[in-house]
């Protein structure tokens, strides 16, 4: 696509890699829409971040009226909005995810709207555990580690053969294993987009984000995990709570390498009809980032291992980005620098407390996060 002015419907704008994708379209001289609920627990109104110049809907992708009317006018669709969570509410990962991905082509198609591209936001959380190698038994996707394994302390992903551990690899693109709501809901969303899309020529990419980070991040959000927890923690003079060994191993990626992997296939035809992972620089493990967060906080405390597991947790997941780098992306940000920018700005929040024990509790009411039985 050429790169002229055109008029963008950014749904879920008012988040974190919305906002970001936001000021990016608008430094680009396109017009922005937004379409945002608000949805507490993650905003308390309407944030001040947003840029003036931004038209601001306020309304959710489930309302039929309320999307159609977002969609008026508009040449291309930044898809963000979604329900994100670890709780029990399965229903409402479909309704909020899937239900109104499927309604956003429902309305492209019967209106004959002239969308020209839609970029939806989907997850490294499709993959599930990931690709693993058994040194006997070569390479497997292994399901979820049973629940009486976590409650040992047995924290490895095993071979399905020979009950060895099986060594991680970078996962690419192939194979998706989703195994809770809200990754199901996402591979729902990528399945829409990419087969509605290629039948009706409705051009559409979906990007499986790994864990992003940056400014803007609620911290009431419950999903934004392990850097906004440790983060809390440290600034607060509390030690970071680290699950399981500390030892399982992640790939973070910064907002701002996103938000130009969401430009670069708005404009890239090559996208079209395709699903990209966008990941950080290296794997790290989590008691890594957690040393960091300290390190960056100048504390001189210790991560906490208390045996501590959330059930239904990927041990090992970190993306391999080879097919976004060929069309010339590549993460900028470096794993060090997203920590010392993430931990800067939340200290300068306001509203920074330390949310660990309130999330805490409420994990543990609902029976996700466990302690082991050797802890
Ligand atoms: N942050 C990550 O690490 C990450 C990783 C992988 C994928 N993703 C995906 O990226 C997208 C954006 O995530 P984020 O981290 O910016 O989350 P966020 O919670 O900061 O932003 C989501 C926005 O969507 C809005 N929203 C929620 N439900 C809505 C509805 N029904 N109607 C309209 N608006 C609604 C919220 O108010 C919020 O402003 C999501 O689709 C998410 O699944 C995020």
């Amino acid at each position: 696509m050429s790169p002229l002015s055109w008029k963008v419907l950014v749904t879920g704008g008012a988040g974190f890699i919305g906002s970001h994708t936001v000021d990016a379209l608008l430094a680009a001289g396109h017009e922005v829409r937004v379409l945002d609920s608000f949805e507490p627990p993650v905003h308390r109104g309407e944030p001040p971040y947003l840029p003036r110049e931004v038209e601001v809907l306020r309304g959710s992708v489930v309302d039929r009226a309320t999307l159609r009317r977002a969609l008026q006018g508009v040449d291309i669709v930044f898809h963000f909005a979604a329900y994100q969570d670890y709780l029990t509410d399965f229903s409402r990962f479909f309704l909020t995810n899937s239900v109104a991905t499927a309604l956003l082509y429902e309305l492209i198609v019967e209106e004959h709207l002239p969308i020209q591209k839609v970029i939806m936001a989907s997850s490294q959380a499709v993959y599930g555990e990931g690709k693993h190698c058994c040194a006997r038994h070569g390479v497997q996707y292994p399901e979820p580690r049973p629940s009486e394994q976590l409650a040992s302390s047995d924290w490895e992903v095993r071979c399905g053969a020979c009950a060895e551990p099986l060594v991680p690899l970078w996962t690419d693109e192939a194979v998706t294993r989703p195994h809770n709501s809200y990754a199901l809901s996402k591979r729902d969303q990528e399945d829409l987009a990419l087969k509605l899309g290629r039948r009706y020529g409705i051009p559409s990419v979906a990007l499986r984000y790994s864990i992003v980070q940056g400014p803007r991040q609620s911290f009431r959000n419950a999903y934004s995990g392990a850097l906004r927890s440790f983060t809390v923690r440290a600034l607060t003079g509390n030690p970071p709570i680290v699950y399981e060994d500390g030892r399982q191993l992640r790939d973070y990626v910064s907002v701002h390498d996103v938000v130009r992997a969401n430009l670069l296939v708005l404009h890239d035809a090559r996208a079209d009809y395709q699903v990209f992972n966008v990941g950080g620089d290296r794997r790290v493990t989590v008691y890594e980032l957690a040393q960091s967060v300290l390190r960056a906080a100048s504390s001189r405390l210790e991560p906490r291992l208390p045996g501590l597991y959330r059930v239904g947790d990927t041990r090992h997941i970190f993306s391999d980005v080879s097919k976004l780098r060929q069309l010339g992306w590549a993460p900028q940000v470096s794993q060090e620098a997203i920590v010392r920018e993430y931990v800067a700005w939340a200290a300068e929040q306001p509203d920074l407390h330390d949310t660990f024990a309130a999330a805490q509790a409420r994990m543990q009411a609902a029976g996700v996060l466990r302690l082991a039985q050797s802890a």
